[in-house]
């Protein structure tokens, strides 16, 4: 795998950046395309390896996919998806593809299995499996873990309380209950994205959502539609962070999702000192969004609380460098989750002791003591093979004379292909290694 060394360019940080599209929202395009009826057409596709594994799943259990162009089509088989297909369907690194899978093919008329890599494989599946099976699945994981095994079963609807705040369990019962006889019901412990719902609402799918409850009636039909994607704020969350930390910096991140449900590292980065601005906000397709404007600033020290985890809880890594650049002891609590994401990312944030930051980590959170204007220390790091955990130690560099080094820094095409030489675009300095 790639080393990558990334340290400070001359100058500020300035100028215009394109975020790939939601990687969220995509998987949701391709997933729910496949069981639409008609053909669905997305533009602003991501190109990298989590939305591929969605690609290649749907086209292996029947739907054909095309590229239009700049476009995506996927042409739905409506209630005959997964019908056929080989037995087992490699999810690669994603745990999106997998949970929502599991959901979608819970009802089905065959045995199927779902698997992926080692990291992947080490993922905890019972939170996912438990609720289908009171739907009246046949599924199996194995001691908590992938593969998953789903055998042939009638789901009848079921009404279900999650308790981990996780939008991928909620998806794949609110999934499963489409093709259950009956209502489904998901009670959700605190409000988590809400690309599923909006999307099923695009499609012509009826959704009823009040007081931390979502219902869907069974055996609807999805009607195919076309859909752009709005960038995805979980990459822009980067860009934001180099622009906070670089001073004299200022960056305007085009064209991204806001949905209230993803848009918490605005509110923390806000709450540190950065200036961020939401410019010409708008809905399209269902989700809001906006241009980001972001201007370097001093940051202050903050605590992000259980309460903020679910709408920022794939940007706590680069919040976690924020900090570390930030005057003063910053706090994140509640967050015991990012233990079982595509790293243990607590651990891997650890790690920021290499760069001289004074860091403590909790069962569920961290502590950690800023350089304030101050530079980080040179340092190497591993990125675990977490797409997220490389691009926020790259950022860390952008405040480290004498650069971060970042060993399995490939991790990055999972959700950003290109991300580093964007970097260097704007000035960085980026030095790959092998
Ligand atoms: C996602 C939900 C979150 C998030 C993941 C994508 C989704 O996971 O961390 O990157 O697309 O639904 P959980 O559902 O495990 O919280």
């Amino acid at each position: 795998m790639r080393r990558v060394r990334v340290s400070p360019g001359p100058g500020p940080l300035r100028g215009t950046i394109e975020l790939p599209g939601d990687k969220s929202i995509a998987h949701r395009a391709v997933l729910l395309g496949a069981l639409a009826d008609g053909s669905q057409r997305i533009t602003g596709l991501p190109h990298g390896a989590d939305v591929r594994a969605s690609l290649a799943a749907v086209a292996s259990l029947g739907a054909r996919v095309e590229e239009a162009g700049t476009d995506t089509v996927v042409h739905g088989v409506g209630r005959a998806f997964g019908a056929g297909g080989p037995e087992v369907i490699d999810c690669a690194n994603s745990g999106t593809t997998m949970r929502l899978l599991a959901g979608m093919l819970a009802g089905g008329s065959r045995p199927v299995v779902l698997d992926g890599d080692a990291s992947l494989r080490g993922r905890p599946m019972e939170r996912v499996a438990a609720p289908l099976r009171a739907l009246g699945a046949g599924i199996e994981t194995t001691n908590g873990r992938p593969p998953i095994h789903i055998r042939p079963a009638a789901l009848r609807g079921f009404e279900w309380t999650v308790s981990v705040a996780s939008a991928q369990v909620k998806s794949a019962i609110l999934l499963a209950g489409l093709s259950a006889d009956g209502v489904t019901v998901v009670h959700e412990p605190a409000a988590t994205r809400d690309h599923t719902e909006r999307m099923l609402e695009a499609m012509g799918v009826s959704v009823e959502r009040h007081d931390g409850a979502v219902a869907v009636r069974g055996r609807q039909t999805l009607r195919a539609t076309s859909l752009s994607l709005p960038g995805d704020p979980s990459s822009a969350a980067f860009f934001a962070v180099a622009a906070a930390i670089v001073p004299g910096s200022e960056l305007l991140l085009r064209d991204v999702c806001v949905n209230p449900t993803r848009d918490g590292f605005v509110h923390i980065l806000r709450r540190m000192g950065v200036a961020i601005e939401y410019l010409d906000p708008r809905l399209v397709c269902g989700e809001p969004r906006a241009d980001l404007r972001v201007s370097a600033r001093a940051l202050g020290a903050t605590a992000v609380g259980a309460n903020e985890v679910p709408s920022a809880v794939d940007e706590l890594p680069i919040l976690a460098i924020a900090a570390a650049c930030a005057d003063g002891e910053s706090t994140i609590r509640g967050a015991a989750e990012l233990r079982v994401k595509e790293s243990d990312r607590l651990d891997a944030l650890g790690q920021l002791a290499a760069l001289g930051v004074e860091v403590t980590v909790l069962p569920d959170g961290m502590i950690i003591r800023g350089a304030g204007s101050g530079p980080l220390g040179a340092g190497r790091v591993s990125a675990r093979s977490d797409h997220r955990i490389a691009m926020a130690f790259a950022i860390a560099g952008l405040r480290t004379p004498g650069g971060v080094e970042i060993e399995d820094a490939g991790a990055v095409d999972v959700s950003f292909p290109g991300f580093f030489d964007r970097l260097a675009a704007l000035g960085a300095r980026v030095e790959v290694r092998t």
